[in-house]
């Protein structure tokens, strides 16, 4: 039996990497998934494709309020089950030459669209919902490259997982977070792009390869299942040993 049969579920940032592999494993296991993107709707698209079972494409830019009170909206009268808050950005922020501009950009997404949304959807979460945020090891290690910003974001994540663990277990609503190492998606390609980065990256790894957008949709899923029951609040490292 599909173990999400049932069910719905909001994925941010479904149109690509983490998130598409997230849609597409709990759409697996019978959940139907509202794909959320912002500017690929062809590759939103394709994952609806994919999708055996109706699904339905929600579009926001979630750096804006009034965009997350529109798709919000535009759920009608859907309830939820499973919220993902995984759409995020990546990037340097240089201590010395990081402009408030970019000092926004990340935070207006990583963490103030997190919180916004998840608080609008909060009316819609059904009793024993499953909030899953998506936040990295970089908020719990230090990491090279001058991304603060990003860590910091991060460790935000992390901090919302824990308290609104406690805020809504009244409602038997649980919260838990995956914390990827390097994966290999959109996100990191660029970076990667240079040989001997890639090759220093993966010279630090237990198992000698970046990870995998699918290996973490498993553990999303675990944490969506009635498997993971008594965990809440938790952020787990999903990194292949990379942090231990
Ligand atoms: N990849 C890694 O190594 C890694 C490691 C640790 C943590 N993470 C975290 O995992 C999450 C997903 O990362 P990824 O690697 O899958 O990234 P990705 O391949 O770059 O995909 C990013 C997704 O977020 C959406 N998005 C970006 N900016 C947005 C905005 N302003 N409003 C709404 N949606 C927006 C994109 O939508 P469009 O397609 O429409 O542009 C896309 O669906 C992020 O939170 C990231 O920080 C990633």
């Amino acid at each position: 039996m599909s173990i999400l049969n049932g069910q719905t579920a909001l994925v941010t940032g479904a149109s690509r990497g983490i998130g598409r592999a997230i849609a597409l494993r709990l759409a697996k296991e019978g959940a139907q998934v509202f794909v959320h993107y912002h500017h690929n709707r062809s590759a939103a698209e394709s994952v609806l494709g994919e999708i055996e079972r109706p699904g339905t494409l929600l579009q926001a830019d979630l750096r804006s309020p009034r965009e997350i009170d529109g798709m919000i909206a535009a759920l009608g009268d859907a309830q939820l089950d499973i919220l993902i808050n995984n759409a995020g950005i990546w990037g340097q922020t240089p201590l010395g030459n990081t402009s408030l501009e970019d000092l926004d950009a990340m935070l207006d997404i990583n963490v103030k669209g997190v919180f916004y949304l998840t608080q609008a959807c909060l009316p819609r979460l059904r009793e024993g919902a499953r909030i899953v945020n998506v936040s990295s090891i970089a908020g719990r290690t230090g990491t090279r490259g001058g991304r603060s910003v990003y860590a910091a974001t991060k460790a935000a994540v992390d901090a919302f997982t824990r308290n609104w663990a406690l805020e809504l277990a009244p409602r038997r609503i649980r919260v838990n977070a995956v914390a990827p190492g390097y994966i290999d998606t959109d996100m990191t390609a660029g970076y990667f792009a240079d040989r001997e980065v890639l090759e220093f990256a993966v010279s630090r790894q237990p198992f000698g390869r970046l990870g995998y957008a699918d290996e973490v949709a498993n553990v999303v899923l675990f944490l969506c299942s009635p498997a993971s029951n008594w965990i809440t609040g938790e952020s787990l490292n999903v990194s292949g040993g990379f942090v231990v």
